[in-house]
């Protein structure tokens, strides 16, 4: 199922570095086994598509059946024009003004809101509407820091202790509350915290408190691995755990929700390679420094988060083993792939593949010191399709010239 070393090869007789390349049968794959893992008869997966935003992966998911968490408006139109009907997007409005609320609204997309003040905003502006609460877990869960989004210190959700102020503004502008929705972290490495977080919210779930509920949304935070070595969460134990957390709590509300999902890192992250080539060998003192032709604009996790990317060298796989520096071509020190990595020679030329870059990668992108983003190809049943051009320098030049 992963892309062979043939089938990359290929790729390059076709296309320049750095090039981004995925495989459609892998995206598939985790997104039939997530229904597989978990048999709750009412799931819904809702795809993250901050994680990967391509026309074509967004097309491949909505033919699978996939609904979308949109995080913006531009998120929005995007998965309407790939396809995805409004019914089949939940908008997480994520600190947002009146100018995009009053935008959204227009589409007639279902509102995750996560501020007691949006609530107030949107009750006033839209009374009598659908809307879908996002509590914070009270958990403090994810891989860095920078992606957990529950406890205290977190900007995302209300406190849970706040539920009867959600109340009180829902009846004063007669919002029915069909979802409620919590989102622990990304990369969440245990599948008790991730339980926690659905325990809590569930907790203050009553008919009598939200009589319209429909779903119980509890966010993304699967998590892949990164490392070779890395032992893999076991979805379908936690599967069969919530389908059975679920259904318990079903019981007791009085009747059967939908349960939500909504991950990103888990459909695509490992369908991702960024290949890249070596362009510039250094030897400082204590330390061999390989430069390539691509930088954190292309590829932020390990400068951001000091994510963990596996590399190879595709080109000398047999090579003898050294310790490189594996460097970007942006002009900023921390631009930097791997520190002391152990890989087979490095020459001039040799093509680097980084593994796992699927998720929250092309799309933090940007084009910063005027590098235009890679091109992305996808891997379809064995053939080769570009899925979009990356453009050369020149004409990212004139991009700009005509944007301004
Ligand atoms: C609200 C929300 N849902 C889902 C996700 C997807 O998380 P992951 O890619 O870890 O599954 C995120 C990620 O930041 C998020 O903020």
């Amino acid at each position: 199922m992963v892309i062979s070393d043939l089938q990359l090869k290929q790729c390059l007789k076709e296309f320049a570095t750095p090039l981004y390349i995925y495989d459609a049968n892998l995206i598939k794959k985790r997104y039939q086994q997530l229904y597989k893992w978990i048999p709750y008869k009412k799931l819904q997966i809702y795809y993250a598509m901050k994680a990967n935003y391509n026309l074509h992966i967004l097309r491949l998911l909505e033919k699978e059946g996939s609904c979308i968490d949109a995080v913006s408006p531009g998120d929005i139109y995007l998965a309407l024009k790939a396809g995805f009907s409004k019914i089949r997007i939940l908008f997480t409005a994520n600190k947002i003004s009146d100018e995009e609320m009053h935008e959204v609204a227009k589409l007639d997309v279902l509102f995750n809101i996560g501020s007691l003040s949006r609530l107030e905003k949107f009750g006033k502006a839209y009374p009598g509407r659908e809307v879908c609460i996002r509590f914070n877990p009270d958990v403090i869960a994810g891989e860095h820091e920078f992606i957990r989004t529950g406890g205290e210190a977190s900007k995302f959700g209300i406190f849970l202790e706040k539920v009867d102020l959600v109340l009180e503004i829902a009846e004063k502008y007669k919002l029915k509350i069909v979802g409620i929705h919590e989102h622990t972290g990304s990369g969440i490495p245990e599948i008790v915290q991730m339980q926690k977080g659905m325990r809590n919210i569930l907790g203050i779930i009553t008919i009598e408190r939200f009589p319209y509920l429909r779903f119980v949304d509890f966010g993304g935070g699967f998590k892949v691995p990164y490392h070779l070595d890395e032992k893999k969460v076991d979805y379908s134990k936690f599967g069969e755990e919530v389908t059975e957390l679920f259904t318990g709590f079903c019981k007791l509300f009085g009747r059967d929700l939908e349960m939500y999902f909504e991950p990103g890192k888990l459909l695509v992250a490992e369908s991702g390679k960024l290949l890249v080539t070596a362009t510039t060998l250094k030897e400082n003192p204590g330390k061999k420094i390989v430069g390539v032709n691509s930088g954190f604009s292309q590829l932020i996790r390990p400068m951001f988060y000091q994510a963990y990317h596996h590399l190879r060298n595709l080109s000398n796989p047999n090579g003898k083993l050294k310790i490189y520096d594996i460097v970007g071509n942006i002009c900023e020190s921390g631009d930097c792939f791997a520190v002391d990595r152990e890989l087979p020679e490095i020459r001039e030329g040799d093509i680097l593949a980084i593994k796992t870059a699927g998720a929250y990668c092309y799309s933090m992108g940007s084009v910063y010191n005027m590098r235009p983003m890679p091109s992305e190809v996808m891997i379809v049943d064995g053939k080769i399709r570009l899925i979009r051009r990356g453009l050369s320098n020149e004409e990212l030049a004139k991009k700009i010239v005509n944007e301004c």
